[in-house]
């Protein structure tokens, strides 16, 4: 039987790129602004800064560290620390591949604006576009039965790109496509935040940014919110950062690298939200629409607000709007491919299958589950799986890699291995940090994620999260019984 090659990047500046191309996502351009907006704009920079430090950058570390020691995948690694925590490292997986398989959706979506804003073909009435007619949306679960054609070619063009890329030797695929993307991405932002800042009433809204509301830092929420932006922007605790980290080769500044990509992504995601701030100032001040109402987040600010904005903005509306829509996809894409990455990396070490074919099994399976979100029930079923998969299953997953890593792994080799690889040394607080500090916050975290899901969820909704709820609970436990075809598997030493 035939070894899989071990992959290792060509430079630490694919690595760095195909990084931060993985933490910049959705995340950044969406997310952020609204998150930012309601949590006392410029005054939420400093929970925001201390989580990026204290607990961000300290939790990348621990993946880098391990990912960069063992050089395997994480149902390898778990399986070293302690052979009864495979399954917890395929239930990580299950959750980034379920959670791939709606972000290819909006990624999707995001693929047919790049089209209809070449001519502005949403009309005088966005909101209406999106739900009737791209979406073809149903209020019930019932509309699963039928399928959306439109939506559906979307998300295969997307899920074919992934496998086009995937499928090729790291460097090739993941590391081109993020080296080639990620300056254009950035090329783009700079345009459109530029141009955002000559509309009139651009000022209304980018002030808010640096308009402090002092009282909110003394609102846990707020700090929560913080930390809950990182978590969510780093791409914390999917095995992302520890897969890239185990193609490094020897002698890599691994606190350097990890510097350098949390900085550039909070980076991202502060200059970009200039550009988003001051079009919806524009857009508050030409049609008299209060700026707070504007400040949505997720679908409803990319895909009605933005549309609504590049309707009264003249000529320029149709080199801006191709371009917007154009950054989202160009994130997104880098962003997921980097989630399938760790999960493609596991499974084809464990059941000994090449990179290619693993990428074309994971990327089918992917687009089979896909489809339930190009149904007319598919942006209902959508927003269950992002609530439940992020607040819920994502954070859980999270308190137990802290738990693993902090206090059953030998954690002082992680500090040998990060001090022997960087200028930047790390010593006593991280450690503190990761035992003790970051699981209280994700804790926390975790309560208020639980809380506001179970809330506010119907009967349907509730009946998703429990099919989910099993579906997790069991296909991992499937996937560590599965004997391994990698006879290196049980014996990480090789
Ligand atoms: N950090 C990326 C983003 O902001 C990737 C990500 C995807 C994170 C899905 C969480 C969930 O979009």
């Amino acid at each position: 039987m035939t070894e899989t090659k071990k992959s290792e990047w060509n430079s630490n500046i694919t690595f760095v790129m195909a990084m931060i191309g993985s933490a910049v996502g959705l995340g950044n351009i969406w997310r952020f602004p609204n998150v930012l907006y309601s949590n006392g704009g410029g005054s939420f920079m400093i929970p925001y800064i201390i989580s990026l430090f204290l607990l961000g950058i300290s939790f990348v570390l621990v993946e880098y560290a391990v990912g960069f020691k063992f050089k395997k995948s994480l149902a390898q690694i778990l399986y070293f620390i302690k052979e009864k925590l495979e399954p917890v490292a395929w239930f990580v997986l299950l959750i980034v591949f379920l959670i791939t398989t709606y972000y290819v959706c909006v990624v999707g979506w995001d693929l047919i604006y790049v089209v209809l804003s070449l001519t502005k073909a949403w009309g005088s009435n966005p909101d209406v576009y999106f739900s009737s007619n791209v979406l073809q949306a149903t209020d019930t679960i019932a509309g699963i039965t039928t399928i959306v054609p439109t939506v559906l070619a979307s998300i295969f063009v997307i899920w074919f790109l992934l496998w086009f890329i995937l499928k090729r030797d790291l460097n090739e695929g993941i590391g081109n496509v993020s080296k080639i993307l990620l300056p254009i991405l950035c090329a783009i932002v700079v345009i459109i935040v530029a141009f955002s800042l000559t509309l009139p009433g651009a000022s209304i809204g980018y002030t808010q940014i640096f308009t402090p509301d002092w009282s909110a830092l003394t609102n846990l929420n707020v700090w929560l919110a913080a930390f809950g932006q990182i978590v969510f922007s780093l791409s914390l605790g999917m095995a992302i950062a520890l897969t890239y980290a185990s193609y490094l080769p020897s002698g890599s500044k691994l606190v350097d690298n990890a510097v350098v990509v949390a900085f550039s992504n909070s980076g991202f995601e502060i200059f970009n939200s200039i550009g988003i701030f001051s079009i919806l100032g524009f857009m508050a001040m030409s049609t008299g629409i209060p700026f707070n109402k504007l400040v949505t987040e997720g679908t409803g600010l990319a895909f009605v607000v933005f549309p609504q904005v590049f309707n009264i903005m003249g000529p320029w509306a149709s080199l801006i709007g191709p371009l917007f829509f154009l950054c989202i996809l160009f994130a997104g894409l880098t962003s997921a491919m980097a989630l399938l990455e760790g999960v493609c990396y596991s499974v084809s070490e464990k059941f000994l299958i090449e990179r290619k074919k693993t990428a074309t099994i994971v990327c089918i399976i992917g687009f089979l589950i896909s489809t339930i979100f190009a149904t007319g029930a598919g942006s209902l079923i959508l927003g269950v799986f992002d609530a439940f998969l992020n607040n819920f299953a994502l954070l859980f997953a999270i308190l137990i890699e802290c738990i693993i890593f902090g206090w059953i792994y030998k954690f002082d080799e992680l500090i040998k291995t990060l001090n022997d690889n960087s200028r930047i040394k790390v010593g006593k607080t991280w450690k503190a940090v990761i035992k003790y500090i970051l699981p209280i916050c994700i804790l926390g975290l975790w309560i208020q994620g639980v809380y506001s899901t179970i809330t506010t969820a119907d009967s349907s909704s509730l009946t998703i999260m429990a099919i989910l709820s099993v579906i997790l609970i069991v296909v991992p436990i499937v996937f560590a019984k599965l004997p391994a075809r990698n006879k290196n598997f049980f014996n990480p030493e090789n």
